[in-house]
């Protein structure tokens, strides 16, 4: 029985710690309450104005396993939008024909937007750069995998923290944990916002920016990469400027990390995550990608579930 059962998803901050352990534990049993079908006759609409391969695929996986189906675009061009048809009556139209609505699109606050449109529930898969909750759940539940709990672990976030609203969500996520301590990592141009570091004070995390990687690498449990977001630099000189400025070696993490140190990265990756480090125990990007479908049926379970 879903205690989230016809909630929005719009950011990480929504949630609870204890829903979110409770939602991990739902996501351990997920296929197999997938066996009855239980969300068979629901419909899932997939709104994506924006790109995406992981999200929007294990949305679909995850609700056609529960017996359910999907509708949904991957661009706006296939969709009356290309005709200046409005975001808020695109909306209305997945509300009158699905029982929930994904949305992914490159405005910040459009997810909200759309969930004061639609009646059913609207969960965000992204706003620009601001939230992307269902990533942060599967980066937080691998964590949680990985080593039994989210609490006590040092975290590393490398990147692109300006723009990245997948490494937002995510230490946004730890803020409703206790993690032993976090550095914000990055070159200057690409500081964490304000209002993140805001959200981590008043949260009592304790945390550091540091601009190096090779400073802090020997301290973490966890490293959590992001690329740059080139498509959301307003200025393509301020791009150049900032491209390829951090990169994730497997001669560096072999010469400095603990062994035990585990690698996340939500993807796509460019060139700032070495893949020679695949093959290496710290790698658990591909595992991570892997519990999106789990952890996605758990939260359509609980929202959709009778
Ligand atoms: C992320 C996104 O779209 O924010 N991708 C994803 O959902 N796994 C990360 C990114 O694009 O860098």
């Amino acid at each position: 029985m879903g205690s989230l059962r016809g909630r929005d998803v719009i950011s990480i901050l929504d949630f609870s710690r204890d829903e979110l352990l409770a939602l991990f534990e739902r996501a351990d049993r997920a296929f197999n309450e997938a066996r009855a079908k239980p969300l068979r006759d629901k419909v899932l609409a997939l709104a994506f104005f924006e790109p995406s391969t992981r999200t929007r695929l294990s949305f679909e996986v995850a609700m056609k396993r529960l017996g359910g189906e999907t509708i949904g675009f991957s661009s706006e061009e296939g969709t009356s939008v290309a005709k200046g048809e409005t975001f808020a009556d695109t909306i209305r139209m997945l509300d009158a024909y699905a029982d929930a609505i994904v949305v992914r699109h490159k405005y910040e606050g459009s997810a909200l937007y759309a969930a004061e449109i639609a009646e059913h529930p609207v969960i965000n898969a992204g706003d620009g750069r601001q939230h992307h909750p269902t990533q942060a759940m599967i980066d937080l539940y691998t964590v949680y995998k990985l080593f039994g709990a989210v609490d006590g672990l040092t975290y590393g976030v490398l990147g692109d923290l300006r723009y990245a609203r997948a490494a937002n969500s995510f230490v946004l996520g730890l803020t409703l944990f206790r993690p032993e301590k976090v550095y914000l990592i990055s070159p200057p141009q690409l500081r964490a916002r304000e209002e993140t570091k805001e959200v981590l004070r008043a949260r009592s995390v304790r945390f550091e920016e540091v601009e190096r990687l090779e400073d802090v690498l020997e301290e973490l449990d966890v490293l959590y990469v992001v690329r740059i977001q080139r498509e959301r630099f307003p200025d393509p000189a301020e791009y150049e400027r900032v491209r390829g400025s951090y990169r994730v070696t497997r001669r560096l993490v072999e010469s400095k990390a603990k062994p035990s140190l585990k690698i996340l990265h939500p993807l796509p990756r460019v060139d700032e995550l070495d893949p020679r480090l695949d093959e290496t125990p710290y790698a658990a990007y591909f595992l991570q990608a892997r519990l999106g479908v789990p952890l996605r049926m758990a939260l359509l379970l609980e929202i959709m579930g009778a």
